[in-house]
């Protein structure tokens, strides 16, 4: 089968999220299926840098202007690169300023990732013109679909995975003719949405499949999706939404071979090298070096979907009461989480660490040295870092949501427990998901069984990649 994603993000060229981690590993296990995957994306600064060399494929004027689609290879992924500099060629984050202002030629920005990749869909690469499948990510590739229903390009079958429905993609409908899309598809059964134009809803509507990243997220969507429920209730009722669980690649996360960590650890010593990493990170952060302790990391992004201000409540509450438990988060995001953050550690300057910022590296030594993994979502369409701290044996504490639901067994809920689960989202409930990851901290032996089993889970992307494929059959 010849696939094409369509994405704005791919790790380690460039990544804000999950999605990039997403498409760092799912072409690449389709590939051992024996399918031609190839992916397109914008030619970003930050990816010139890092692949200057690449052949000319074909030029053309399309929203936003003039491009030229180049074609290179990494790491054995053919990759179409959307070169238009005056759109693209800009440092620092792909959707917003330093400002956390959007840019405001978004909308032409990600109308030609969507256009393009129609285009190299329907055939523009003569080297490459039969596509069997598009596969668009998120609202950044969501008119890819559109445009090819547009076009009358049938042959081509589309699938739209929505990796966060609460990001819309919503412009002006004046950009309409900005982005050569015909007035017959602004409509309700189309891509208007409340007046507007919906990158997402286009992807919702016109993809010939949806998918969306658990089969728990796949079901909650049906029932509130900030106004798209209805249209999702109705694909669902066609058969065309359903759930994949996102894998983990065992390249980047994997305890016995990570470079990262202070001490690599496989499940027959996880007891010693958790205790090495841990004491390392108590280090690093000034903390107390306390190997009693229970130590919960986070790493995330700062935002209310996040669970981050309710997280602040119920940690003041329990470090106050609770004098082994130790705090570290790495995150970014909202500046007022951020600073309140910042005063927690201060507030507790040997029991809790904090590290504003984004920073591969020391995502792992936090990963690799909890002992919990903090996971409160509001909500989680998937999420990763709970993966990581199964495969790390630091056990992850989530809320009942998304894919989190789907992929930790809680504690007094499973005789196969996995780590802890806990349901409102709110401080009180938190606390008490707190208490119990407490009792079974006190219970070392129990600890041991539940991290043993942990690292035991398989969320390999070959299974992903087996799934997807049989949706695209
Ligand atoms: P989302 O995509 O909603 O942010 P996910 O859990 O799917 O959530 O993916 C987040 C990804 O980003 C993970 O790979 C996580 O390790 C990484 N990440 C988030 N914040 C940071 C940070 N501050 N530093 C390093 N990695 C981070
Ligand atoms: C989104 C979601 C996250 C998911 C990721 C990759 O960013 O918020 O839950 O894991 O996409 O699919």
């Amino acid at each position: 089968m010849n696939i094409l994603h369509a994405a704005s993000e791919l790790y380690p060229l460039l990544k804000t999220g999950g999605l990039a981690d997403v498409l760092g590993a799912l072409p690449f296990a389709q590939q051992q299926n024996g399918d031609d995957v190839r992916v397109i994306l914008p030619y970003y600064r930050q990816i010139r840098e890092q692949i200057p060399f690449t052949a000319e494929v074909f030029r053309c004027d399309g929203p936003g202007g003039y491009a030229v689609i180049r074609f290179a290879e990494y790491r054995g992924l053919g990759l179409y690169l959307i070169d238009a500099p005056h759109l693209y060629d800009r440092g620092g984050n792909p959707y917003h300023d330093g400002g956390y202002r959007d840019y405001p030629d978004n909308v032409v920005r990600f109308g030609l990732l969507g256009w393009a990749a129609a285009a190299v869909a329907s055939g523009a690469d003569p080297f490459w013109n039969r596509v069997d499948v598009l596969h668009a990510h998120d609202w950044q590739a969501g008119l890819a679909p559109a445009y090819l229903k547009a076009w009358g390009a049938w042959q081509v079958k589309t699938v739209f995975t929505t990796h966060n429905i609460a990001y819309q993609g919503l412009f002006d409908a004046r950009h309409m003719s900005d982005l050569w899309l015909p007035w017959e598809m602004y409509r309700p059964e189309g891509l208007e949405f409340r007046g507007q134009i919906s990158f997402l809803k286009a992807g919702l509507y016109y993809a010939d499949h949806i998918t969306t990243v658990s089969p728990t997220y796949a079901r909650e969507i049906t029932v509130s999706a900030y106004g798209m429920e209805g249209l999702l209730q109705q694909r669902q009722s066609q058969g065309r939404l359903s759930g994949i669980l996102n894998g983990v690649g065992d390249n980047i996360w994997h305890p016995a071979g990570d470079h990262e960590l202070a001490a690599s650890y496989g499940i027959d010593n996880a007891a010693e090298g958790k205790a090495a990493n841990k004491a390392a990170l108590q280090q690093h952060f000034g903390l107390k070096n306390d190997p009693a302790a229970m130590l919960c990391v986070m790493v995330s992004r700062l935002t209310e979907q996040k669970g981050a201000d309710f997280l602040l409540e119920a940690l003041y509450l329990k470090l106050a009461e609770d004098p082994s438990m130790q705090f570290v988060l790495l995150g970014s995001g909202a500046p007022w989480l951020e600073q309140a953050f910042n005063e927690l550690a201060q507030h507790y300057p040997e029991r809790v660490g904090v590290h504003i910022g984004y920073d591969e590296q020391l995502a792992h030594r936090l990963i690799g040295g909890g002992d919990v993994i903090l996971v409160p979502s509001r909500f989680e369409p998937c999420g990763l870092t709970q993966l990581y701290g199964l495969k790390y044996g630091t056990l992850p504490l989530v809320r009942r949501t998304g894919g989190l639901a789907d992929t930790v067994a809680g504690f007094g809920e499973s005789g196969e427990a996995t780590g802890f689960v806990f349901g409102a989202p709110d401080a009180q409930a938190l606390a008490e998901a707190f208490n119990t990851a407490l009792y079974a901290w006190s219970e070392q032996e129990l600890w041991e069984q539940m991290r043993t089993r942990a690292m035991q889970q398989d969320f390999g992307w070959l299974k992903a990649a087996q799934a997807y494929r049989q949706c695209y059959q």
